[in-house]
């Protein structure tokens, strides 16, 4: 169906609920795999893994696969499958970000990091993105589609707070026994990193390097 758009990892809906606002022409799907974050997310929507949608054959015009990707087992099972469901003449939008995305909260772990260590340098932040960046996307999507558009996204965040920066840093807490150095006490050192730097300078800031894949056959 050439209006049907469906957002395969919607998470919250933020994009579900903007194309609706934007288009209201488009019939729109949200689908992921955790049925909680689904609550507030305007239907229709249903729980589906990105590897085995529950669509027919060519019946979606469009397919976004939005800084999900990478947190999927058999990432080139869901491209085959986000292939599958879209049209011959149909579009799949996907985004990601660059191996070098916002390093220089990489840094900031690592001199955290080491310090909690006694180390010097400490060791890698787990990067979730690490597994589909931009640079490596491109040519797993020509797998399946023969027109790959890169288009970056590049931004920069200024903070002049170390607050929002040291939430993000935590929002890894999930992953905290995948890093090689206690998780907590690093963070706190960061805290007072960030701050040392922010009197220091007046802000401290992150480059961000994401972009959009625009996928057609
Ligand atoms: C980083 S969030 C991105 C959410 C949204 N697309 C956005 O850009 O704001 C990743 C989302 O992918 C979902 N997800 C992870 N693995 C999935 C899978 N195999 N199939 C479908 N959704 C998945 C997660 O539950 C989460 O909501």
């Amino acid at each position: 169906m050439r209006g049907r758009v469906v957002d395969v990892g919607c998470g919250n809906g933020k994009f579900v609920q903007r194309l609706r606002e934007d288009r209201p022409d488009l019939a729109l799907l949200g689908l992921d795999i955790a049925p909680g974050i689904l609550a507030g997310v305007p239907g229709p929507v249903a729980v589906a893994d990105a590897t085995r949608l529950p669509l027919a054959t060519g019946s979606t015009g469009a397919a976004l696969a939005l800084h999900m990707l990478y947190h999927v087992p058999d990432i080139a099972g869901a491209v085959r499958e986000l292939s599958r469901v879209v049209a011959r003449d149909g579009l799949l939008i996907v985004s990601t970000n660059s191996g070098r995305d916002k390093a220089e909260l990489d840094d900031l772990w690592q001199r955290a990091a080491g310090d909690v260590l006694g180390t010097g340098r400490g060791p890698a932040r787990i990067s979730l993105s690490a597994r589909f960046t931009l640079e490596k996307a491109a040519p797993l999507l020509g797998e399946e589609f023969g027109r790959v558009e890169t288009i970056g996204l590049p931004g920069t965040v200024t903070v002049r707070d170390p607050e929002p920066v040291i939430a993000h840093m935590a929002s890894y807490r999930a992953w905290a026994d995948q890093h090689d150095v206690p998780f907590d006490a690093t963070i706190e050192r960061a805290r007072t990193i960030l701050a040392d730097h922010i009197a220091q300078h007046g802000a401290f800031e992150v480059t961000c390097r994401g972009g959009i894949l625009v996928c057609r056959r």
